[in-house]
């Protein structure tokens, strides 16, 4: 069997973690028992692009005892938890290639690693299989039935293929499900983007200006709870039914250009690009000590100007950005270079802390803020 693994993780509990995951999977649970006995799977590959967390080898592990055979890559360097993969190779002979804090170079590796599996399933978070597989593996979509996509973005990449006509497989949009978009979306992301920036900058929320950009599924879960932790919460939102839907959830609605003015805090939740971008850094960087930060990975980093901020940046998803040549802005906080615009360094600070077979935990918020805690906000 292949793998690549942090050896490191070796004399970790990645099993007790998983176990303990699983303690508040009972869903899952359920199907497991049915896979056990009926092995609906066997016979089939399948080759996964996930978060590789405590939810996601609970998964791994359950199509496994359905017959399938899995092998698993991270969709996103960041949210690996090492001692889960190790466990996954190690208890379960489940091929994972997947590294925490992996380089670019290893994680398309990784992912050509796992398509290697020959799947006739593929399972997205974000699109990197299929996408790799449409680019660059043309001769796996001969065996291919089918895949699955688990979040916003990579629906929506895989909706404009399907427009253009370029998509060659059928998808499930598990982000489409009550399941998915009405519990990990709001609750999950909502709480683990509250828990990240209290780790991250150890500041009390109550009575700070709190500014989330879209009011969307995560973006009223983060509004929500950081209105619990006593902020003063305003949003900025394109639509104009959801705009009013925040003004009735009791919120202020303002553009982006008058927040930045105000916010002490900024939290974008909007999968798009260029929602807090340079004209606002300015009005940003003016009222010192700002902390903004954007929970959603995104899958392309639009590189631009920050000039006035120094940073370092990280090719994907999130970025932490730090103002290195205006020290007084130093702690500010960028957790998305998408939408923030930035070259920053990446940090990521979803998924969220979501429940039943989700898939999701505070790992990676745990993740990046360690290293954070380990670099210092100001360090690459
Ligand atoms: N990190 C995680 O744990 C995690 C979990 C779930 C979803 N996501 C990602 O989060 C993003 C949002 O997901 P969602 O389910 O909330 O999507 P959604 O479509 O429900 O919400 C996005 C909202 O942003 C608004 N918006 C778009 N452009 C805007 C702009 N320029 N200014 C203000 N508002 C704007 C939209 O009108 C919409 O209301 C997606 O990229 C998704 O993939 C991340």
């Amino acid at each position: 069997m292949n793998y690549e693994v942090n050896k490191e993780a070796e004399k970790s509990e990645g099993s007790n973690k998983i176990y303990w995951a699983y303690r508040e999977m009972p869903v899952l649970a359920l199907i497991r028992e049915r896979f056990k006995k009926g092995k609906p799977l066997a016979g089939i590959n399948i080759s996964g692009c996930l978060h590789i967390t405590t939810e996601t080898a609970n998964l791994a592990i359950t199509l496994k005892e359905g017959g399938a055979r899995v092998a698993l890559c991270a969709s996103n360097p960041l949210s690996t938890c090492d001692e889960v993969a190790h466990s996954l190779v190690k208890d379960h002979d489940i091929s994972v290639f997947a590294v925490y804090g992996e380089s670019r170079e290893m994680y398309y590796r990784h992912a050509h690693q796992t398509l290697d599996n020959i799947p006739h399933i593929t399972m997205d978070d974000g699109g990197d299989l299929v996408s790799t597989i449409h680019k660059e593996r043309k001769e796996l979509m001969e065996t291919i039935l089918g895949g699955t996509e688990e979040t916003t973005t990579g629906v929506h990449r895989f909706e404009n293929m399907e427009r253009e006509g370029v998509l060659k497989y059928p998808i499930i949009a598990v982000n489409d499900a009550y399941t998915k978009y009405l519990f990990d979306n709001r609750y999950g992301t909502g709480q683990s983007t509250i828990d990240g920036i209290i780790r991250a900058t150890n500041i009390l929320l109550a009575g700070k200006r709190f500014v989330v950009g879209g009011y969307g599924w995560c973006g009223r879960g983060v509004a929500m709870r950081a209105r619990g932790m006593g902020a003063h919460v305003m949003v900025t939102e394109v639509d104009p039914t959801r705009a009013l839907e925040a003004v009735m959830d009791g919120f202020d609605v303002l553009p982006m250009e008058r927040a930045a003015q105000q916010g002490d805090i900024f939290v974008t939740t909007t999968g798009n690009t260029s929602i807090i971008c340079e004209r606002h850094f300015t009005k940003i960087v003016v009222r010192l000590a700002a902390v903004a930060c954007a929970v959603l990975f995104a899958h392309t980093v639009h590189r631009m100007v920050t000039s006035h901020l120094g940073y370092f940046c990280e090719p994907k998803h999130t970025a932490v950005l730090l103002a290195e040549e205006k020290p007084e802005v130093a702690s500010t906080l960028f957790a998305n270079a998408y939408e923030a615009e930035i070259d920053g360094l990446a940090w990521f600070i979803g998924p969220g802390a979501a429940g039943d077979d989700i898939g999701c935990d505070h790992s990676s918020c745990r993740g990046g803020l360690e290293e954070l805690a380990t670099r210092g906000i100001h360090g690459n």
